[in-house]
């Protein structure tokens, strides 16, 4: 979390570092700084709140050299002294992660009279650089003994007070770019900050050091200069701007259509770049929120096609428990962003034991990408609403290719034209789907203070991310259960009114959600249905129905998530809440 950049060039710096944060507001938005040259001095503005709230302080300095940093809290509360840039003796910096040796080495610097303003563990990282600099002026060995005494997640930019010219970052966990442009260097979290100026970009890996100047840039590991490869990001500005609609949200829930025709045109016709994964012994899939809810759906789909064993995890949970891991274990990790800390940890966790990994991820040469065995890039384009929409549709829909392919080999895919027709039908039921008028239905539940969302199987799953979207976005309470499961106590939560939403795909057990839903409207439920149109229910059951295309159930997922997305989306904007960034959220969960 937290999004920093850092420019050095040509032009007045303040505007292209305001503008980077911007675009970088998605992984933070609680507070926001910049620091730069004046004169002798490195000055720092900085102001709770957005970054709006910053702009409105600023001077009309003009330097060519200037960093900045949007936050999201973690080591103390949202507030001007807690804010970034940070700085003590010589050194002004900013940062993403978390250090967790933090209180000790406080501890240790206040031994040796350093006094703190704020509560964060980046201003004990800033006087420990400033402790090592006093003794040490050799600043790549200064760098080294930083990355053997801090633990834990970091991306610095620093600035050393006698070196005006030069921005100097580090990296060891958390994700950081170099790009260069005719308009001179940057270094920031991610792509979206530099887009607007460049493509041409570096990855920065673990441990590496960058020096950037108005005109250089070098890259430095272990003290040594290295060459890096100059990568050039696919994707234009267009993604990265929400031409025309309200929100990054609405319009990356209107992008699924073509996201999903590219994908499927990109891997049906090179299935050969879906693994086959019919060797293992078994296989876990490993992931956080929404990309957990994918992996469900996709431990459901190989284990029916593939007739293998599927466990999923959440990452949190993974990472600190006993998993049985060995060379036949192969371990699925479902990210978007590939940074978020704990499924990085269990991707780690998972090779110390030789298990075989697979990582589907969307951003490109992102950390899971990187260190996985092997990658499938779902290729959704930029994602910048903090609420994921295309990108778990696409994931989704890898785990169907995998699944798919596992089929065509057990034999437990018999009607493969079917299925292929189903998913290319896809992109047009979309559409349909989200031409629908949500608003009337939204009306309805908008005021409820709780929110029940039922199905089974599949339906379940996609229940979960259903419930989780409304969740993050409109702040509704909801809950999703298994609807068999209600009647053992939740059912007691059912009153008049109260919404409940079932999803009703799965043919071989709808019949069974149906007797739930009568029970529920017993009690007094306005029940709403998302159905696959051939399932016949009676009139009564549902008080509001949207029905979907009959499509098989390696195809039927990415459909009837969007009904959810869009009920979401519009209780969000009734209630006029900030839907691209959600209260207490940030997109890229870089900290465990
Ligand atoms: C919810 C959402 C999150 C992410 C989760 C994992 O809308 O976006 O639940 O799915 O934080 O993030 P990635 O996929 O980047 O690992």
């Amino acid at each position: 979390m937290c999004g920093i950049i850092g420019y050095n060039g040509v032009k007045n710096a303040i505007p292209i570092v305001i503008n980077g944060l911007k675009n970088l507001e998605y992984r933070g938005y609680d507070s926001s700084g910049i620091a730069y040259f004046l004169q002798d001095k490195v000055k720092i503005i900085k102001e709770k709140g957005r970054i709006k709230d910053l702009e409105s302080i600023l001077d009309s300095s003009k330097p060519t050299l200037c960093i900045g940093h949007t936050r999201w809290a973690t080591h103390g509360k949202p507030s001007r002294e807690n804010s970034h840039p940070h700085q003590v003796g010589m050194i002004t910096i900013v940062h993403n992660g978390i250090i967790e040796n933090y209180a000790s080495l406080k501890e240790k610097l206040k031994d040796e009279g350093y006094l703190f303003q704020s509560e964060t563990d980046t201003e004990v990282a800033c006087a420990l650089i400033d402790s090592l600099y006093k003794k040490n002026k050799n600043k790549l060995e200064v760098f080294e003994d930083v990355k053997k005494i801090l633990k834990g997640s970091y991306a610095f930019l620093i600035l050393f007070a006698d070196e005006k010219d030069t921005i100097y970052a580090i990296r060891e966990g958390s994700p950081l770019i170099v790009a260069t442009s005719s308009i001179g260097n940057f270094v920031a979290s991610d792509i979206p900050a530099i887009l607007e100026y460049t493509k041409n970009y570096y990855l920065l890996l673990e441990g590496e050091i960058a020096v950037i100047k108005q005109d250089s840039v070098h890259f430095f590991q272990d003290k040594k200069e290295i060459q890096k490869e100059l990568l050039t990001f696919q994707f234009d500005l267009a993604s990265a701007k929400k031409d025309g609609y309200s929100h990054f949200m609405l319009k990356e829930i209107h992008e699924q259509p073509t996201v999903i025709q590219n994908f499927l045109e990109y891997y049906l016709d090179n299935l050969e770049l879906i693994p086959d994964i019919s060797l293992y012994e078994k296989i876990h899939i490993v992931a956080c929120g929404s990309a957990y809810h994918a992996g469900l759906i996709g431990s459901f789909l190989i284990e029916k096609y593939g007739d293998i064993e599927v466990e999923v995890f959440i990452a949190s949970e993974y990472r600190y428990k006993k998993n049985f891991l060995n060379e036949n274990t192969l371990v699925i990790f479902i990210s978007q962003s590939g940074e978020t800390a704990d499924t990085i940890a269990c991707l780690r966790l998972a090779k110390s034991y030789q298990a075989k990994t697979l990582g589907i991820v969307n951003v490109v040469g992102s950390t899971i990408a990187r260190e996985a065995d092997q990658v499938i890039y779902i290729n959704a384009g930029c994602e910048i609403a903090v609420a994921t929409t295309k990108a778990y549709t696409l994931q989704v829909l890898t785990t169907s290719l995998l699944a798919y392919k596992l089929g065509l080999k057990t034999g437990l895919i018999q009607d493969s034209e079917k299925i292929l027709s189903d998913l290319k039908k896809l992109p047009d039921e979309i559409q349909k789907i989200l031409s629908i008028d949500y608003e009337k239905l939204a009306k309805k539940i908008y005021k409820k203070h709780d929110i029940f969302f039922i199905g089974r199987l599949l339906d379940y799953y996609l229940s979960e991310e259903g419930s989780l979207k409304l969740k993050e976005i409109s702040y509704l309470h909801s809950e999703t259960y298994p609807a068999g499961e209600l009647k053992h106590g939740t059912i007691s939560l059912i009153e008049d009114k109260t919404p409940v939403i079932a999803v009703l795909t799965d043919e071989s057990i709808y019949e069974k959600t149906i007797s739930n839903i009568k029970e529920v409207k017993a009690r007094g439920a306005y029940t709403i249905g998302i159905k696959r149109e051939s399932l016949e229910v009676e009139e009564n059951i549902f008080d509001d129905v949207i029905e979907i295309a009959n499509l098989n159930d390696l195809a039927i997922s990415p459909l009837a998530i969007v009904p959810l997305q869009m009920l979401a989306y519009t209780v969000a904007n009734l209630l006029g809440y900030d839907i691209d960034k959600p209260r207490n959220l940030a997109k890229s969960v870089t900290v465990e």
